[in-house]
């Protein structure tokens, strides 16, 4: 019998476009910083024992003054992998060149169909992700970006005004400040959390999504990309300036993310997209020896009370809408999840939530409640792994 929650015929035409998907290249690594008077040995391994606010200052450093723009990159970690949807190119050619030529960031955080809702931005660089919102959300809707680094916000600030003269109105403002105390921004207030390529350079990252989980309303989302890797790094690589600036020596491993993700409320995390990262260099080859880095993009809800650790089975059928642009014949949840316009799908109860109960309620119809409980959902599969899990699984459909 096949698993329900994973593979009918749309499922699989994704996975096998998921096994096509282009790798991140990281290549020379050794001219990240062109520093003659370090030698090599010291340009690589850097110092250890550096504090939270050193490794802060000079990851601003490497934003504010290193970089001029994205072609300064000497790695391309840092680069979306594949080409956004035709929705979101339409917009981005309307944002200006300089926003554009400033971008860093490692994925596609750009959901559709949140016209109306408030969006933060947190570390939004030099602003393209915050222009596209700004015209996903439209003129009922708001985004606020926030950033560290002066110099990025400067050139988001610069161009906003002739964009909302483009765009038609004005709904978006930048506030400087670090993403692991959001200290401007009330609890319980944003509808979706955006970020690209930014979490990995935080040196407190469990503040960052504590952060995150109080500023969202219930049924808000945090959607973010950023990198990962396999395991653990030692320590030196972790506060190594260029690893760190070109967002690998500060990557969570994975299943350390998702213990954090979990302990501050975000229950049930969800894979929407992933793209290994590719090391060429052979310096960096060096350094990081076996350890493989992912892009990946989480979907995390707020949705207290209602996700529970493991998948579990009231009956509940969830039907989407076809409303949102851009999908207007089926809408990819997560990496297992593709929901066929008007086709009724058998979910687990926290499926149910983060279609029912999230900002994406509107475009769905749930039926069923958790008054009866038919056991655990039968589902065979692990989230990111595409593997058979023995014996059920935790948090997958
Ligand atoms: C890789 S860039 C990505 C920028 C933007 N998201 C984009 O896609 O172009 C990382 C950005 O995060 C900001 N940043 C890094 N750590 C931060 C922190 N702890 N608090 C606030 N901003 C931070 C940097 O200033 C920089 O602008």
């Amino acid at each position: 019998m096949q698993p329900r929650c994973r593979l009918n015929a749309a499922d699989a035409a994704h996975q096998s476009s998921q096994a096509a998907r282009p790798h991140i290249t990281v290549f020379s690594l050794s001219l990240a910083f062109n520093t003659p008077q370090r030698s090599r040995t010291q340009g690589i391994m850097g110092a250890g024992g550096k504090d939270a606010s050193q490794i802060q200052s000079e990851v601003k450093e490497y934003y504010g003054e290193t970089l001029a723009t994205t072609s300064d990159l000497k790695t391309n970690a840092c680069c979306t992998m594949n080409a956004p949807p035709k929705e979101i190119r339409d917009i981005l050619a309307k944002v200006p060149p300089e926003v554009i030529a400033k971008y860093y960031g490692c994925g596609s955080p750009l959901p559709q169909g949140i016209e109306g809702l408030h969006v933060l931005d947190l570390g939004c660089g030099s602003g393209r992700d915050c222009y596209v919102a700004s015209k996903l959300v439209g003129p009922t809707g708001r985004v606020t970006g926030v950033d560290m680094t002066p110099q990025q916000l400067e050139v988001a600030r610069k161009h906003a005004d002739e964009y909302a003269s483009t765009i038609g109105y004005a709904n978006m403002s930048f506030v400087q400040g670090t993403i692991e105390n959001l200290e401007s921004i009330p609890s319980d207030s944003i509808d979706i959390i955006i970020s690209n390529c930014v979490v990995n350079l935080s040196p407190d990252k469990p503040a960052v999504l504590r952060e995150a989980y109080r500023v969202l309303r219930h049924g808000g989302e945090f959607y973010f990309s950023d990198v990962y890797g396999d395991r653990r790094l030692p320590k030196a690589l972790t506060q190594h300036k260029i690893l760190v600036g070109e967002c690998i020596g500060g990557a969570l491993y994975e299943q350390d993310f998702l213990r954090i993700a979990r302990r501050v409320g975000f229950e049930d995390p969800r894979v929407l997209d992933s793209a290994p990262i590719d090391v060429k260099d052979p310096q960096l080859i060096e350094l990081v020896g076996e350890a493989k880095f992912t892009s990946v993009t989480y979907r995390l809800f707020k949705l207290p009370g209602l996700l529970e650790s493991l998948c579990e089975d009231y009956g509940q059928v969830a039907v989407y809408k076809g409303t949102i642009p851009g999908h207007r014949h089926a809408y990819q949840l997560d990496d297992h999840h593709r929901f066929e316009k008007g086709r009724p799908m058998l979910v687990c109860g926290n499926s149910a939530a983060m279609v029912g109960d999230s900002w994406l309620g509107k475009h769905f119809v749930v039926t069923g409640d958790r008054s009866t409980h038919f056991g655990l959902f039968p589902c065979h599969f692990s989230p990111s792994t595409d593997t058979p899990t023995p014996g059920g699984c935790a948090s997958c459909c």
